[in-house]
């Protein structure tokens, strides 16, 4: 499909102009009621990796469906071979020409724990006071309820003062994303002719710094394995064995540390093969942002970095892959101690993928060199939780332009173009089944504590991110085919 925008920058035909300006003033009216809604959606604990929260995360899909039907659309939670996907669509008001678009966010969330680092209960949302402004604390409020709520508050207010939005819109709302996305492609196939689209709007990245916006051109594939060294055949006492024979854990700790070299780099034969760097232009693009890594850092707590040797910080979380540990376990974790040599010991590790990465190659490569360092009579199960591949975005397509003028224009300043370290699995699978890039404009900050306790979503941050996704659809509406 060819789509253009049919007008000049800055001039968005009458009726369009006046719509959007009081769809924003209806937007900021109602403040107190979107918090109340996003807070009311953050009381259900959607938590899909536990099966004891199953019927949670239903109830947030029909949360969901409820709100959208109020608004207009033919909405309904879908069964899946996993949890329901929310799906929903609204012909728009516009002409047959306007483009049709998918928005796409999760609705689960990731586990509490350590539920004991938390200020406040986390499924019990605080609206409390911070260093700029107000902001909501509980599981989810970033990552993505608060920001599945920035879409369904602009859907909202065109629905109040036009009747529905300006344009065809879709909505696909995962429960499985922070699991593994196991039935998002089955699902995306079987409901490929209502799934078609001209774009999609994926909010479930993040800002360049709370006034400056962001559109994201890149996120990095994850390849995620466990790994089980079974050793001696029960466990032992550390003092009849210990010096005998190869305890596990250590054997464990040893494979890992083989997976770094002294530069930082992941040691594993093949690794880099066909690895693509960003271009010398997108480098220079990087610089000019005037990222501060100290602050970045000192935001996590840690003041001296590490990574691989003469690559910067935005490098390294941008472009380059990775081998990180996630868990570990094994042996006696109890109080106390206990002189023990255990008969297994377990890491769940994760790569960070970049492009020119297969993931399945790389899952093989990284088995093979774990499988190469197995004591003798020992054995090494290695269990997937899955792979995706690193994404890129096209940033000369007219939808890019469409998302900048709308940022631009609530922001007042121009959205920075940036990378994430980060990965959302449905943008390759909508990339791969329907054949359409992702407009990928998020509104999270670095210091949400993203997938950690006491997350939060600044307040401010929840309703620019309404407004914008607001102006995109005035922006969208402005197109024709
Ligand atoms: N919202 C995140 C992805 C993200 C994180 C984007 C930080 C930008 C900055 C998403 O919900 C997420 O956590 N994804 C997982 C994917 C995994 C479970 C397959 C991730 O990146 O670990
Ligand atoms: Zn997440």
């Amino acid at each position: 499909m060819n789509l253009r925008p049919i007008r000049a920058e800055g001039t968005y035909p009458a009726r369009m102009q006046s719509h959007l300006d009081s769809i924003l003033k209806r937007i900021d009216s109602d403040e107190r009621g979107a918090i109340e809604r996003l807070c009311d959606f953050l009381r259900i604990p959607s938590i899909s990796t536990d099966p004891a929260h199953t019927a949670d995360v239903a109830h947030a899909a029909e949360w969901l469906v409820r709100d959208l039907r109020s608004m207009g659309f033919n909405a309904a939670s879908v069964p899946t071979i996993g949890h329901p996907m929310v799906l929903a669509t609204h012909p728009g008001t516009g002409g047959s020409g306007a483009p049709r678009v998918l928005f796409y966010g999760h609705y689960d969330v990731q586990p509490a724990d350590p539920i004991e680092l938390w200020d406040s209960p986390p499924f019990d949302p605080q609206l409390i006071d911070g260093p700029r402004g107000k902001r909501i604390v509980a599981r989810g409020a970033v990552d993505d309820k608060g920001q599945v709520m920035m879409f369904l508050e602009a859907l909202r207010a065109w629905h109040e003062i036009a009747g529905g939005p300006p344009c065809p819109v879709t909505l696909m709302i995962e429960g499985e994303e922070e699991s593994g996305s196991v039935s998002l492609e089955p699902f995306m196939n079987a409901h490929r002719k209502e799934l078609q689209c001209d774009v999609a709007v994926v909010s479930d990245t993040g800002m360049w710094d709370i006034n400056t916006p962001a559109i994201t051109t890149s996120l990095r594939g994850l390849c995620y394995l466990e790994a089980t060294l079974t050793g001696p055949s029960h466990d032992l006492h550390s003092g009849m064995y210990g010096g005998s024979l190869r305890n596990p854990i250590n054997a464990l700790a040893a494979m890992i540390t083989s997976m770094h070299d002294s530069s930082g780099r992941v040691a594993v034969k093949g690794f880099y093969d066909g690895v693509l760097e960003p271009t010398a232009e997108v480098l220079a693009s990087w610089q000019k942002l005037g990222f501060d890594e100290a602050e970045f850092l000192g935001e996590a707590g840690v003041r001296v970095g590490w990574g691989e040797v003469g690559r910067s910080c935005l490098e390294r979380t941008w472009s380059r892959p990775t081998f990180d540990c996630n868990g570990i376990f094994g042996g006696y974790t109890g109080i106390g101690a206990k002189t023990v040599i255990p008969s297994k010991a377990t890491v769940k590790f994760s790569c960070r993928l970049v492009a020119g990465q297969d993931p399945e190659r790389i899952k093989s490569l990284v088995e093979a060199h774990l499988q190469a360092q197995v004591p003798p009579g020992y054995t090494l199960e290695i269990q997937s939780h899955g792979v995706n591949p690193a994404i890129h975005v096209r940033t000369d397509s007219p939808f890019v332009a469409c998302a900048s003028r709308a940022l631009k224009r609530v922001f007042g300043r121009d959205a920075a173009l940036i990378g994430s370290g980060g990965s959302i699995p449905a943008v390759g699978s909508i990339q791969r089944i329907l054949g359409v890039d992702s407009l990928l404009v998020g509104f999270g900050l670095d210091d949400d504590r993203v997938h950690s306790p006491n997350e939060k979503f600044e307040v401010t941050c929840l309703m620019n991110g309404a407004r914008s996704h607001a102006a995109m659809l005035a922006e969208f509406g402005a197109m024709t085919t």
